[in-house]
């Protein structure tokens, strides 16, 4: 038996492209919200466009998503037939302060969590809450410049202290932001930031990033001091960076590259930031100006465990040869030795037990693989039906990967939740057809469609896993 026997396997989604609901309940107007479809879609998610408000031209999909808002009972009862021990979802923040600033919370949306947990709770599913999954309210980005402004760190943690309270009774494991490290690639997205021409973007997101990780440290020390309990992981975009080449001057570019992401977890596991991040800010001119309170503040407030996101691995090289820069978020060169996805990207179980292994040497903390799996079109034959076969294939070479790091390898792993776990909108891309799901969720890019659910092949499968704690991957 390779995992342990309260292994926490389940599904991951996030409020911005799961929940919709968006004028419902009081809820603000989110940066999420307001990135469209399409190809203007990456303009805004990297900052470069201020788009503000909603516009007759664009279609939003986050808006309606896939509207769990209204489908909760649903939606839980099926990912509870599947056996999940545990279920990933984040909250949206204004759904609880609708502009972000206000003093006291929106009741219709706390109550709308609360009701989320307690129908969780009739089914033994535990939540595990992301705080911020790519979402601000619009309101924090207009008036306050989003997270380059340190107010918002004063407004996240009366946002934590608000949440910590009052889903005590339901929730025991948080996680402070999703994908911290997506603020250096798609920074409106990870941090609501837009830039003025001709400003160094660079230190702006730092900048940002600072503000981030003093919020996170934050949402540890209240969160303990409310339920000592709590389980708060911190949650970074993984994946190795392979040089192409072993030419010194590609190993030494992964190696930049890995510690590009790496340096947020280092503050949030470690406490500290890296040297090397110091003489990068000092490079950038910039200085976060850490006092030795904030300096306190994060060394003795470390996160308990270290989630991630696994998806691909990436390649980088100097050589020219090895081809042009492909990859949406994240660039880098073509591995000759891998397939790639119907949307280019790298499929490598093996790069998830070198992941696996590459943070465990690092942090010594317990690992959470919090998302991975299969990006890819669905079509139904002629019963109706989705065979995703090639989803169970990705899977069970994923989760193969994952039981040989833990067994073979003896990297400490709390649970798995797979991403998408039902239908829900692309963030990268903004589109339905880009599927990850067991459940199939009737609707298309433009939003056309009944929402109707349905059981895919896979639904089936990965019941079979959870019932058999991972022991059988196996597929007809
Ligand atoms: C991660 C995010 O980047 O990857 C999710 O945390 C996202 O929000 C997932 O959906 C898959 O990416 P995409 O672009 O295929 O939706």
């Amino acid at each position: 038996m390779s995992l342990p026997n309260n292994f926490l396997w389940g599904g991951a989604t996030a409020a911005n492209q799961y929940e919709g609901g968006w004028n419902e309940g009081g809820r603000g107007l989110a940066n999420v919200d307001v990135t469209p479809w399409g190809p203007d879609r990456r303009k805004v998610m990297s900052g470069t466009s201020r788009t503000h408000c909603l516009d007759a031209e664009h279609f939003y999909p986050g808006l309606d998503a896939v509207d769990f808002y209204h489908h909760y009972k649903e939606d839980i009862a099926l990912f509870a037939e599947m056996g999940f021990k545990v279920f990933r979802m984040s909250i949206a923040w204004s759904r609880i302060f609708p502009r972000g600033d206000e003093e006291e919370p929106n009741e219709e949306g706390l109550r709308f969590y609360e009701d989320v947990f307690r129908e969780l709770q009739k089914s033994n599913i535990e939540p595990l809450v992301t705080i911020t999954h790519f979402d601000c309210p619009m309101y924090l980005i207009t008036e306050y410049g989003g997270w380059k402004n340190p107010k918002l760190v004063e407004l996240y943690k009366r946002l934590c202290t608000v949440l910590f309270t009052r889903f005590k009774p339901y929730v025991k494991w948080w996680l402070t932001f999703n994908e911290i490290n997506m603020i250096l690639h798609l920074p409106f997205m990870g941090a609501g930031l837009e830039f003025d021409a001709g400003e160094n973007q660079e230190k702006a997101k730092y900048l940002a990033a600072h503000n981030e990780l003093l919020a996170s440290a934050w949402a540890v020390k209240i969160g303990h001091e409310i339920n000592p309990d709590n389980m708060i992981g911190c949650m970074v975009a993984a994946g190795e960076f392979y040089p192409w080449s072993p030419k010194p001057e590609d190993v030494f570019l992964a190696q930049q590259k890995e510690r590009e992401n790496l340096m947020f977890i280092d503050v949030q596991a470690r406490g500290e930031y890296p040297r090397y991040a110091e003489k990068m800010f000092e490079r950038l001119g910039l200085d976060p100006g850490i006092t030795p309170e904030q300096a306190r503040l994060l060394k003795d407030n470390t996160v308990d465990f270290i989630s991630f996101s696994y998806y691909t691995s990436r390649c980088v090289s100097t050589c020219p040869e090895a081809g042009e820069q492909v990859g949406n978020a994240f660039k880098g060169v073509k591995n000759p030795y891998l397939k790639i996805s119907d949307w280019g990207w790298a499929i490598d179980p093996l790069g998830l037990r070198t992941t696996m292994n590459s943070l465990y040497d690092r942090y010594q903390k317990p690992l959470f693989i919090v998302e991975n799996g299969l990006g890819a079109k669905d079509e139904p034959d002629a019963d109706g039906r989705i065979l995703d076969d090639y989803r169970i294939q990705y899977l069970q070479a994923h989760l193969q990967a994952m039981k040989d790091a833990v067994e073979l390898d003896g990297v400490p792993l709390l649970g798995y939740t797979a991403w998408g776990c039902i239908d829900l909108i692309s963030a990268s891309t903004g589109e339905m057809s880009k599927r990850y799901g067991f459940i199939y969720v009737d609707r298309d890019d433009q939003g056309n469609g009944t929402l109707q659910r349905s059981r895919k092949k896979s639904f089936d499968w990965y019941k079979k896993v959870i019932a058999t704690n991972g022991e059988d991957l196996s597929s007809d």
